[in-house]
């Protein structure tokens, strides 16, 4: 259980200020697990009561943690000036601040980006001690070949020298354009496109299917978001 003031929390999941929040709950605009609320100084459990404002429910937890189905051309930044970023694909009802998204995608990548105001909570899927697995799918411009094999599971060798972590790569259906499966335990910058880079193939569509134990949710269109349920977060957390 976590209490708060109401009217703090108010203030903080709205445009309202402290004063505003107070005469909201007097004005009977404010509903505390489904009754009018008449104190603006009562205690809220953020883990587990709802708190709505004029008939819409209010996010009122701690963390919020999503899951977005980025599309190519957004970028995975907190914000930019010039171009879409993934946050501003947050649907309003989510919106709050500290939110930032746990870990990058190429502006070209599409797939599953977790964006959160958990700091400690994106460490720990980001940091590479961890070896949080990230899945990608990926069509690349040539056959995938033995040595490619073998080259990902011991550790590819990038360009300028860096090796990598053994990685799983595998081959889900074959063409002119093959589409593989990669799963990866750390995550440098354009890994993917480079480890392939390494056996003279581009990648040329990729995207992130899953993070941890936890898949995207295919029912997401890309730039759609939906919250992850606590299951879920356990999930993301888990070694596949
Ligand atoms: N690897 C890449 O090359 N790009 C991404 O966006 C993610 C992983």
């Amino acid at each position: 259980m976590k209490l708060e003031r109401m009217d703090k929390i108010l203030a903080a999941r709205t445009e309202y200020s402290r004063k505003d929040a107070k005469k909201l709950v007097w004005q009977g605009r404010v509903r505390h697990n489904g009754k009018i609320a008449t104190s603006p100084d009562a205690k809220v459990d953020l883990q587990a009561d709802t708190l709505e404002l004029d008939g819409k429910s209010l996010q009122i937890q701690e963390h919020l943690y999503l899951m977005l189905n980025k599309p190519a051309g957004v970028l995975s930044a907190a914000r930019d000036p010039k171009q879409p970023t993934v946050l501003d694909l947050v649907p309003e009802k989510y919106r709050r601040s500290g939110l930032f998204p746990a870990g990058r995608l190429d502006k070209d990548t599409e797939g599953f980006v977790l964006i959160t105001d958990d700091g400690d909570f994106a460490h720990r899927i980001l940091s590479p001690k961890q070896h949080v697995e990230k899945t990608y799918h990926a069509r690349i411009d040539g056959p995938v070949t033995d040595q490619m094999r073998a080259g990902f599971a011991e550790g590819v060798e990038l360009e300028d020298g860096t090796r990598c972590r053994p990685a799983q790569l595998q081959l889900l259906e074959e063409g002119e354009q093959p589409l593989c499966r990669v799963v990866l335990t750390q995550g440098m910058y354009h890994q993917v496109k480079r480890m392939f880079l390494s056996y003279g193939r581009r990648v040329t569509w990729l995207k992130r299917v899953a993070m941890g134990g936890l898949a995207l949710d295919e029912t997401l269109a890309p730039g759609e978001a939906r919250e992850i349920s606590e299951i879920e977060l356990k999930l993301l957390l888990a070694k596949i």
